[in-house]
């Protein structure tokens, strides 16, 4: 009696290793573990045998049930995981596979790129990692003025620094050739800020720069209106502030009317502005600065501006903290 169970068990074991298909699985659970299987007719016949046997007939025979339950289960747990395998609809439509997008600042990086190209201005590059004198010196800032100061430059081993503003590369753009110049370079500037909402160590600029002759604060007006109006729509307002920098004469920071409150005062333009947002500088190139790079002042004038593009993108749209840019958080990617 117990060789019959035992072979019985072999058996059914092999037939749940070797089941292929759901449909092999279930026909050996009826054959093997089923209400007529031999083993549950063994179990069932198990009161006609002399008392003495029945125990250890009845004992192996519910070994081999439990451990071919078991050897089912296994199979049952292999067929499906391979499943979708067996299973597999060629006829159904792909899984597309997420695709990433361009940066919100790469992509307004392009369009501003994209405006002013539209208007004759090609691109200049220059290094990050800048020396003194295309930072400052060639740029009408002496050895004392305060934008030197340790507190806004990174300064790296050997005098090299990062530059601080993308000037630097309208100093490398007049030392390598001759009037008239159309550039406009983007790209990255630092410093040494404490980081905020509205400040971050590293941030973007886009520089433009025109030489020729008879270039007038007018032509300065009259592009960066057409920018900011190509940029944040037809009904932008822009108005011109004097302000200093070393390295323009004169020079000025244009704001823009603040579109949230059309100019009563908010909380993006502050209690102070007037709903005024100043969003750029620029001025008219100093005579120290042409004289520097081998350019006659008497014969060639121009004009230079400096966009901080985080402000613009920040403003066109509301993005509350400069940053989100930064943080690589997908919930803020995927936005734009
Ligand atoms: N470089 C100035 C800044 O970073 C901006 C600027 C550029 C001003 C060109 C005038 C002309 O603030």
């Amino acid at each position: 009696m117990i060789d019959r169970i035992d072979a019985l068990a072999a058996e059914g074991e092999r037939a749940f290793v070797a089941a292929a298909s759901a449909a092999d699985l279930e026909a050996a659970r009826v054959r093997y573990l089923g209400r007529k299987s031999d083993l549950t007719q063994v179990l069932r016949g198990l009161k006609d045998l002399a008392p003495d046997v029945r125990g250890k007939v009845g004992a192996r025979a519910n070994e081999i049930r439990q451990k071919l339950e078991e050897s089912f289960a296994a199979a049952e747990a292999r067929l499906q995981t391979a499943a979708p395998e067996t299973a597999r609809d060629v006829t159904l439509p792909g899984r597309r596979p997420p695709i990433g997008h361009p940066h919100l600042l790469a992509s307004c990086l392009r369009e501003i790129e994209d405006i002013f190209a539209g208007i004759g201005f090609s691109l200049a590059t220059g290094p990050d990692v800048e020396d003194d004198r295309h930072n400052f010196g060639a740029l009408n800032m002496g050895p004392d003025h305060p934008a030197r100061a340790e507190t806004d430059t990174f300064y790296l081993n050997g005098g090299a620094l990062l530059r601080t503003h993308t000037s630097s590369v309208q100093v490398r753009v007049m030392d390598a050739g001759q009037p008239p110049v159309r550039i406009i370079c983007p790209g990255r500037a630092f410093r040494n800020e404490a980081i905020d909402a509205t400040h971050q160590v590293e941030f973007h600029q886009v520089e433009g720069l025109y030489v020729d002759r008879d270039v007038s604060l007018a032509d300065l007006k009259g592009t960066l209106d057409y920018f900011l109006k190509s940029f944040f729509g037809p009904k932008t307002e822009m108005r011109f502030c004097p302000s200093f920098y070393p390295f323009v004469e004169p020079g000025a920071s244009v704001d823009i009317r603040c579109f949230f409150c059309g100019g009563s005062g908010c909380s993006v333009c502050g209690p102070l502005s007037g709903g005024w947002l100043e969003v750029l500088g620029a001025g008219m190139v100093h005579p120290n600065v042409f004289r520097e790079v081998g350019y006659d002042p008497e014969r060639w004038t121009g004009y230079a501006f400096g966009v901080g593009i985080e402000r613009l993108v920040i403003l066109r749209h509301g993005v509350p903290d400069i940053r989100m840019f930064l943080e690589n958080d997908v919930r803020f990617l995927r936005q734009f």
